[in-house]
């Protein structure tokens, strides 16, 4: 991962294929299925639309999806994201679940592609199409004829039902329903699923937005009123609402796998996939935390998004941060008491990101701002709790995006952050493998990353 990636333009055969499908579904003229109606990719392609070969529209690149189906990066991923399940690892989980065909299982369709209800199956509808422009944008029905007028205003195409993507919290709660998971049955990876093979779920809103991404903030957008969050905006808003999924779903009625144990999926994975020994010479791994009371052998939850709140608060939000820090460890030394005072505390906590989230999305982040954050996440207080694998993702991540940010935002120059960069890399290499991951050579390299953003100051 990290945004180094090119994405060259290419997949011309397939986009022939959309052309001549979107050609001849015209002349057939479908009718629609009113405004919550799912109309599929097709419905957006064309030469005037969105399928141009280069990003020359005046408005908006008109290229999206090249970019969206774009075979050679990650850039690509929802257009793959149905045909995925039909390759050998989708149909082995599956088939270990014992769901039949994953292609047509509801509990893999809800996140790899837009299972609409058959009545809102517009005529060019395919479930084939993965995660379509509809699965971000919203079900086109209301807006598809009238969002390309003249007098179209972006106001206008989000009260006929399309998601507002540009401002952060509804984006960070329409990506979080598929990476992390939905209040719907057939979004979530239980830990049943992860067992029977499924690939673990990692995200941070600026990144996996810069990712795959088809849009460009220009003079244009802004003169539709649209919101141009920063990149440090983006992520502080996206580490709040994600926490706050997390809480409200553990607490949520019927979450839970069966049988006496809670659903694993919420819990740090290494805590139990860790090596065991009989070896003399053996010494646990699980190292001791400071941000987090849990009792020695216990499962703690994934705390990745705490931590990096905990970095931004300091910062962002002072007057809520002694709050956020106290309800964080009021709620993992619950979680070693009892499964009532454990909900309540997880309710707590729950309210207190996303008032963090609210105060984020109200303020703008400045250089100085960016770079107190960015130290805060690579060192101190912060840095100690880097003890298991799922936060140090984030850190290293959250450094990637905030760097970026800077850079974004002119704040900082580009050829000095390009300086930092093979620092970055190597922590991006110590979180590479989870099962060879060391928390020190981590920790080590973010203290580098650390050094290197001090100079820039
Ligand atoms: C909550 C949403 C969600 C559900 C439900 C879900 N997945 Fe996924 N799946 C994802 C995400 C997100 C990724 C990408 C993970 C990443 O790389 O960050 C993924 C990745 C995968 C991959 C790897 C794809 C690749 O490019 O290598 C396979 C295979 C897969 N899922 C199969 C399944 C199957 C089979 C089911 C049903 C049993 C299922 N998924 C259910 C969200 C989901
Ligand atoms: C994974 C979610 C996702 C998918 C899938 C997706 N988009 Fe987007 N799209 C976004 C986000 C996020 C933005 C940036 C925020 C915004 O301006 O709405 C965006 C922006 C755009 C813009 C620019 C808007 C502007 O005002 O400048 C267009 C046009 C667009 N997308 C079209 C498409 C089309 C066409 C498809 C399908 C081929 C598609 N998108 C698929 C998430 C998605
Ligand atoms: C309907 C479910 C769904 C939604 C909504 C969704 N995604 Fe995805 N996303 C997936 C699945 C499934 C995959 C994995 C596809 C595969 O690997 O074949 C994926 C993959 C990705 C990847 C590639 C990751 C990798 O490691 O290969 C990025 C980047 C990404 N999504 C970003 C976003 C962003 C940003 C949003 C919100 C604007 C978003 N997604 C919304 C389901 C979704
Ligand atoms: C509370 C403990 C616990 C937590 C937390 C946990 N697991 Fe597991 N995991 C288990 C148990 C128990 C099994 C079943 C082992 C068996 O069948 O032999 C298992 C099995 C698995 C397997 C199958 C291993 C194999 O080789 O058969 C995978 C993969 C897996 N878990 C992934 C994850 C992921 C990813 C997470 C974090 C999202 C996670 N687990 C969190 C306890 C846990």
């Amino acid at each position: 991962m990290g945004r180094g990636n090119a994405i060259p333009v290419t997949g011309l055969f397939r986009l022939a294929i959309l052309w001549l499908f979107a050609a001849v579904s015209l002349a057939a003229a479908p009718a629609l299925a009113g405004p919550n109606a799912h109309e599929g990719v097709a419905s957006c392609a064309g030469s005037t639309c969105h399928s141009r070969p280069a990003a020359t529209g005046v408005a908006v690149r008109q290229n999206e999806l090249i970019t969206w189906q774009d075979p050679s990066s990650v850039a690509g991923a929802h257009s793959r994201a149905w045909r995925v399940l039909t390759e050998a690892r989708g149909e082995a989980i599956a088939a270990r679940l014992g769901l039949g065909p994953a292609e047509k299982a509801a509990a893999c369709l809800g996140c790899h592609a837009d299972p609409a209800p058959v009545a809102l199956r517009g005529a060019r509808f395919q479930m084939s199409d993965g995660v379509t422009c509809e699965s971000c944008h919203g079900a086109s029905g209301g807006w598809i004829a009238s969002h390309t007028a003249v007098d179209a205003t972006h106001a206008g195409n989000v009260a006929r039902g399309m998601v507002a993507l540009d401002d952060p919290k509804a984006r960070a709660n329409r990506c979080l329903d598929c990476h992390f998971g939905g209040a719907g049955p057939d979004q979530f990876v239980t830990h049943q699923i992860m067992a029977a093979g499924h690939p673990r779920i990692a995200f941070e809103l600026d990144l996996f937005t810069s990712l795959q991404r088809h849009h460009d903030v220009d003079a244009d957008y802004l003169s539709r009123h649209k919101t141009a969050a920063s990149g440090v905006k983006t992520w502080a808003v996206g580490q709040a609402l994600a926490l706050n999924r997390a809480l409200t779903l553990y607490s949520a009625p019927g979450r839970d796998t069966g049988g006496v144990f809670p659903e694993f999926y919420f819990f740090d994975c290494q805590s139990c996939h860790r090596q065991i020994s009989d070896d003399p010479k053996f010494r646990p791994a699980a190292e001791p935390n400071p941000g987090r009371p849990v009792p020695v052998g216990m499962a703690p939850f994934n705390d990745e998004n705490m931590i990096m709140l905990s970095a931004a608060a300091k910062v962002a939000a002072p007057g809520q941060a002694a709050r956020f820090e106290a309800d964080s460890r009021a709620f993992h030394a619950a979680l070693g008491k009892d499964r009532a005072g454990a909900f309540r505390a997880a309710s707590a906590l729950a309210g207190s990101s996303r008032a963090l989230g609210d105060a984020f999305a109200g303020r703008a982040f400045g250089r100085a701002e960016t770079l107190a954050i960015l130290d805060n996440v690579l060192s101190g207080e912060v840095a100690r709790r880097y003890t298991d694998y799922a936060g140090s993702t984030q850190a290293v991540m959250a450094a990637d995006t905030l760097l970026s940010s800077l850079v974004a935002e002119r704040q900082v120059d580009r050829a000095q952050a390009a300086r930092i960069r093979p620092d970055l890399d190597r922590a991006y290499r110590a979180v590479r493998d989870p099962n060879s991951f060391r928390p020190a050579e981590l920790r080590a390299a973010l203290a580098e990353v650390a050094q290197a953003v001090r100079g820039l100051k």
